[in-house]
């Protein structure tokens, strides 16, 4: 058999998927596992595509079955075995081959791997792959960083095995070093950001109304036509129309409300936290997810405080169902506007002139937020790529006059009944604060200059000033 394009370690969902992705678009891919039964079992189920896979036992022989200058496709766990593997790989490469680390990376352990590898004739890109099992295997969207001649290198391949939205392949290179990484730590950020939001409607319709799974499956099934089509809402109505094999009820009311969290969505909190850059609703929503781990206190404090008000004794009104509906286009809009600031920021910071349009565009298909929503987006950074914010571009203000309302009686209507809906909350509370032209930072500055002498800026005189204050009198 001819020599493999490429070279993969590590088949595990996304690495097996990927394998045989690459398999079926035409290119002969070597696999190595760490444990040896599972690339056999790999091997053996890969059916009519093993011509195209070469089974490996160990990395060397991986090294070996490539043609050189090698791709390396890294799909191990995120952390330490990717420093393991690039340890191993660096002493059997060569000059020019490329390791690609295709995992949920913390962007901030791909620049450390750039610098490590640098002068070492080895190259580094580091890339998100999104999609879960089923885009690894059909088309995942992918975000790659790096070098932008690595990238040309891998191109046919990657767009070859990435998903299309109409017909244009959902794969580019972002940037230099950690870019790629990066933006698929804002993807998940923005995924948990979407997760929350549903979940949050789900609850209300659930809770303050005692809808049934079922029904609300239905509305969230209706709303996928619409404005919100997408595959996190598409899913929703699968997951919620599901009946438990073992019981017949739902199946959703038979899952435990405790959700777990691999730590990308913790990232983009945490860097947009660090630049200084207002993602209140990723916030939330990662914060929310903790929260929800927390299952034992949080019965003691149902019994400690009481319950909620009742749920309502009669099903939505068709007006209210609307405003829900809205209430979670707005958040979407208010989601993605802090998440693109943050890509923004971070691009400045960093100086990897990140193409938000781009971003935008190869998220419309393959990755887990997809969405037609992104469409517009793209459009919008399209008209505009300097674009100060998203929610001062024409077409996400004209959408956001019209939702906002909604948004705004669903969490009073909420907060009235006792129902959390805190990413819902956030964003309502930063598309005020950020539409108020005379916010109340003044009496902040009046009370740091109060306790510590900060100064303050005047409105009608320049430079650092000073108030009267007898701070003596207010510490007695
Ligand atoms: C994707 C997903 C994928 C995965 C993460 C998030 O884009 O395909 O984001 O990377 O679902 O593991 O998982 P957690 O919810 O565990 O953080």
């Amino acid at each position: 058999m001819t020599k493999a394009e490429i070279g993969l370690i590590g088949l595990g969902v996304m690495g097996s998927g990927l394998a045989l992705n690459m398999a079926e678009k035409g290119y002969p891919v070597a696999v190595y596992n760490r444990t040896s039964a599972r690339t056999g079992e790999f091997f053996e189920g890969a059916g009519d595509l093993r011509g195209n896979l070469v089974p490996c036992a160990s990395l060397k022989e991986l090294v070996a079955q490539i043609r050189p200058p090698r791709p390396i496709l890294l799909m191990v766990q995120a952390g330490k075995a990717v420093d393991e593997q690039i340890k191993a790989l660096r002493e059997l490469l060569s000059e020019d081959d490329i390791i690609i680390d295709g995992g949920n990376a913390n962007f901030r352990d791909t620049m450390r791997r750039f610098d490590e590898l640098d002068g070492s004739g080895i190259t580094f890109v580091g890339m998100g792959v999104s999609g879960g099992a089923v885009g690894a295997r059909h088309g995942p969207s992918i975000m790659v960083g790096g070098e932008r001649a690595a990238y040309t290198r891998l191109e046919p391949l990657l767009t070859a095995i990435a998903a299309r939205y109409r017909g244009e392949p959902c794969s580019a290179w972002l940037g230099e070093g950690g870019a790629g990484h990066f933006v698929k730590t804002l993807h998940n950020g923005i995924e948990y950001a979407d997760m929350q939001m549903i979940a949050e409607i789900y609850g209300i319709l659930r809770d303050g109304f005692g809808m049934k799974a079922g029904a609300i499956g239905d509305i969230f099934g209706r709303w996928n036509g619409g404005r919100l089509d997408s595959y996190l809402v598409g899913i929703t109505a699968e997951v919620l129309a599901t009946a438990d094999p073992a019981t017949g009820r739902p199946l959703v009311d038979m899952i435990l409300d405790r959700a777990g969290q691999k730590g990308t969505g913790r990232w983009a909190a945490v860097e947009a936290q660090m630049m200084g850059v207002p993602a209140t609703v990723i916030e939330s929503a990662v914060a929310a997810r903790s929260l929800s781990a927390e299952k034992t206190m949080r019965v003691g404090a149902a019994s400690a405080y009481g319950g909620r008000t009742a749920p309502a004794a009669r099903e939505p009104e068709p007006a209210f169902v609307d405003d829900l509906e809205l209430a979670l286009f707005a958040g979407k809009i208010v989601a993605y506007a802090q998440g693109f600031s943050v890509m923004d920021e971070a691009s400045c910071g960093f100086r990897w002139n990140l193409p938000l349009a781009t971003i935008a565009r190869i998220w419309r298909a393959g990755c887990i937020i997809r969405s037609q929503f992104l469409d517009r987006l793209a459009l919008a950074y399209d008209a505009d790529p300097d674009a100060a914010h998203l929610l001062l571009n024409r077409d996400f203000a004209a959408m956001m006059s019209e939702a906002h309302a909604s948004l705004r009686r669903v969490v009073a209507h909420a907060a009235l009944a006792g129902l959390p809906v805190p990413a819902l909350s956030a964003a309502l509370g930063y598309f005020d604060a950020f539409r108020q032209a005379r916010g109340t930072a003044n009496l902040i500055q009046g009370q740091r200059d109060y306790f510590g002498a900060h100064g303050f800026e005047r409105t009608d005189a320049e430079g650092l000033h000073h108030g009267p204050w007898d701070s003596s009198r207010a510490e007695g």
